[in-house]
């Protein structure tokens, strides 16, 4: 094999490999934003969007995330039970990154808080527990006011 065939091989064995790495990055992320509108200083957003329909997964979602112009930062919806939701704003009370989920956590990337998904702080530096928003459902919907 001559020197310049050996390297258009490397050349496309690395991006194809940098392709696949992508693409199974994006499938198995499970941060899942739901669709969601905005009527009268509420977020109305579907009880199906709790369903896990994609890719066949007849699963439920424990929760899904909103993103909305009126808040910087993403809101964690999370599903105990029929009814009974939280909402949380995923703005850390330390110093203000952004949260991630984490099973049924929300932790912080920047210096390590925890918080349950009640919005209740687990572990310091935070000291104060998250904002959370008033939630009604009906048959169909389900209500965030702000
Ligand atoms: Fe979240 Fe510091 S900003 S722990």
């Amino acid at each position: 094999m001559k020197r310049k065939e050996f390297i258009e091989i490397c050349c496309f064995v690395s991006i194809g490999c940098t392709t696949i790495g992508f693409i199974f990055q994006s499938c198995s992320n499970p941060n899942f934003f739901a669709k969601a509108n905005v009527v009268n200083n509420k977020i109305v957003l579907k009880k199906s969007e709790f369903k896990q329909t994609d890719f066949g997964n007849p699963n439920k979602r424990n929760f899904i995330l909103i993103k909305i112009e009126a808040f910087e930062y993403p809101i964690y919806v999370y599903k105990f039970e029929e009814g009974d939701f939280s909402a949380l704003l995923m703005k850390c009370t330390h110093l203000g990154c952004e949260l991630q989920p984490y099973g049924d956590y929300l932790v912080c990337p920047c210096h390590g808080s925890e918080f349950t998904n009640r919005g209740k702080v687990q572990h310091s530096p935070a000291d104060e527990n998250l904002q959370t928003f008033e939630v009604t459902t009906d048959d169909e919907n389900i209500y965030i006011h702000f």
